[in-house]
């Protein structure tokens, strides 16, 4: 991977953009963190996800599916299902809720990843796999239903910049004595301008402010959406609105590296085995979903978002099974939804076309306002 990477930075004049950086070090073929073989999520891996976590997000994303299938039909599809727990605790919870789809659909871009999908839905739920495909491309005809994605938009590579002598740099990748290092240049006039609104929304910053924004955000984005032609877009992610993202106190930006539960923020140290995230700008999002013709419908927190969808109502059916099942539903409840845990950081939006009517969870907040 270093030695692909070199040759990148090599073959671009000495500086490659960060963006490139992280695109490869992410899904370079058969070397990027997504595209070779290691175990990444879970309890053996580099992080935990909501669903990793709990059933309780799963089942409280399949109550809000039901009520898109309700009111326009459909199916499901999924981008980037990790080791698949997301969509066996959806398809469970939506044949017990008698709302099950025809179809579910899994666009991955990880190989290792998709057969750990395969094997966990052939584990858990053998008699609905049926009903599962796998995509590489995003669909191209139209369909209805619901789109979801749980941490994935952090995931798509950025663009490094910096506040510098009154205007932009972009900070791109160089090599110094055979070791990656941060090299600057002017900022090109796109990037200058998307960091100027960026600015103007944070009220200023101090010159060396460094930060990222995501370019690819938009197009990336109404290209996975494009075919839904009825339904709801569910994106959950760490990350805040545009004034908030950009506050001058954080004044190095959100770029977080992941290996084996430690988190840390250098993308230079071992590329190809650390994630490589960065917080989503929800403003950014919503204006994406403007463009691509949703009407942004909700924004909350992922604690309000759980709460609006039913998770009270998901840890009854938990506790069912007796004291202990209760008692680790709480525990996993308060995980998913503490402000020191998940609740706050992460976030819910939904974008929605063609006769979605309001959905429960976003109900309980409406943060749009902040956006
Ligand atoms: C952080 S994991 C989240 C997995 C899962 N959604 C969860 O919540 O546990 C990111 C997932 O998105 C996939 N992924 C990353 N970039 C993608 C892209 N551009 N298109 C589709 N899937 C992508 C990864 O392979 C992985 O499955």
């Amino acid at each position: 991977m270093r030695a692909h990477l070199a040759a990148l930075v090599a073959s671009a004049g000495g500086w490659l953009s960060f963006e490139d950086y992280m695109d490869a070090a992410l899904y370079a073929p058969g070397l990027g963190y997504y595209s070779a073989g290691a175990r990444k999520l879970g309890g053996d891996g580099d992080f935990v996800t909501a669903p990793e976590i709990s059933a309780l997000f799963g089942g409280c994303v399949a109550r809000t599916c039901a009520e898109v299938l309700g009111a326009v039909g459909g199916e499901i599809l999924e981008i980037g299902a990790g080791t698949g727990r997301l969509a066996c605790d959806l398809l469970l919870r939506l044949e017990s809720l008698g709302a099950l789809p025809a179809r579910y659909r899994i666009l991955e871009v990880s190989a290792d990843l998709k057969d750990r999908q395969r094997q966990a839905l052939g584990a858990r739920a053998p008699h609905l796999l049926g009903r599962v495909s796998w995509l590489d491309e995003p669909p191209s005809s139209p369909f209805r239903g619901v789109i979801v994605g749980n941490e994935v938009l952090d995931a798509l590579p950025v663009t490094r910049f910096r506040r510098h002598a009154g205007g932009y740099e972009e900070l791109g990748v160089v090599v110094v004595d055979g070791a990656f290092a941060w090299g600057a240049r002017p900022a090109d006039p796109g990037l200058a301008a998307e960091c100027a609104r960026r600015e103007s929304a944070a009220g200023g910053w101090p010159d060396g402010y460094a930060s990222e924004l995501c370019r690819r955000l938009p197009a990336w984005t109404a290209a996975v959406t494009r075919a839904l032609e009825a339904g709801a877009v569910l994106w959950f992610d760490y990350g805040l609105p545009r004034a908030q993202y950009y506050l001058p106190e954080r004044d190095d930006g959100t770029l977080i590296c992941h290996f084996r539960h430690r988190a840390h923020a250098d993308p230079f140290s071992y590329p190809g085995l650390n994630d490589i995230t960065a917080w989503v700008d929800f403003s950014a999002l919503a204006e994406a979903g403007s463009h691509a013709g949703f009407e942004v419908a909700g924004f909350a927190t992922q604690a309000f978002y759980l709460a609006g969808a039913g998770i009270e109502s998901e840890m009854r059916a938990a506790g069912e099974a007796g004291p202990a099942a209760a008692a680790r539903a709480a525990h996993e409840a308060r995980r998913l939804m503490l402000p020191g845990e998940m609740g706050e950081r992460f976030k819910a939006m939904a974008w929605c076309r063609g006769g979605v009517p309001p959905l429960g969870g976003f109900s309980l907040q409406d943060l749009r306002h902040s956006l």
